[in-house]
């Protein structure tokens, strides 16, 4: 399907199933050349679950494990996506060798709440993958690690990434269509 209307607002194909699975074939190999030892992967939750399903078959690092947060925000009538606390995390993070898994970076507001959180619980190492990173949206200085594909500062749905909470299922990647 070349076009998809959810929500009455119509999205265009922009990367094919195919696509992806290249991009994220990149990343697992990218991440396994780091040669890092028992690393913890955190996916965050909801858009990343189809690309942390993905990535973490193709990881070869010895004694990987996995985990999944959310991240719970102001639900104001400023809702700026304003990162309040981390939720889920059952592992203890001290000493770890984390990789954030994550589906899009954006203005970056989530990663630096995560980073920081995660910083503060004295972690050894914090590596940064996404799978989709809007440069020109970006905000922040934090280094991202393994970035999948640099998009244009345009809305997104598919393969996790929703849009008022449809289309995350969606085996492409489609933009919003502007006149
Ligand atoms: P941030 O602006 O980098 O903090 O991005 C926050 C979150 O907004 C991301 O983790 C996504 O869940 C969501 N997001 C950002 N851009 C898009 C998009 O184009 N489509 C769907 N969700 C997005
Ligand atoms: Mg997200």
């Amino acid at each position: 399907m070349k076009e998809i209307i959810l929500h009455n607002k119509t999205f265009e194909l922009f990367i094919s199933d195919i696509e992806i699975e290249k991009i994220v074939n990149d990343i697992a190999v990218n991440i396994n050349n780091t040669e890092i030892k028992n690393p913890l992967f955190i996916a965050v939750l909801n858009g990343s679950f189809l690309f942390a399903s993905e990535v973490i078959r193709k990881i070869t690092l010895s004694n990987s494990e996995i985990s999944f947060i959310k991240l719970s925000s102001y639900e104001g009538t400023q809702t700026t996506g304003k990162v309040e606390e981390i939720i889920g995390l059952s592992h203890n993070i001290k000493g770890r060798n984390i990789i954030i898994l994550e589906d899009i970076v954006d203005t970056g507001n989530t990663l630096e709440k995560i980073v920081e959180l995660f910083n503060e619980q004295g972690v050894q190492s914090l590596k940064i993958a996404t799978l989709l990173y809007k440069p020109e949206a970006y905000t922040k200085e934090i280094p991202i690690d393994f970035i999948g594909k640099k998009i244009p500062d345009k809305f997104v749905v598919g393969y996790g990434l929703d849009y008022e909470e449809i289309g995350r299922n969606l085996p492409h990647i489609y933009k919003l269509k502007t006149n």
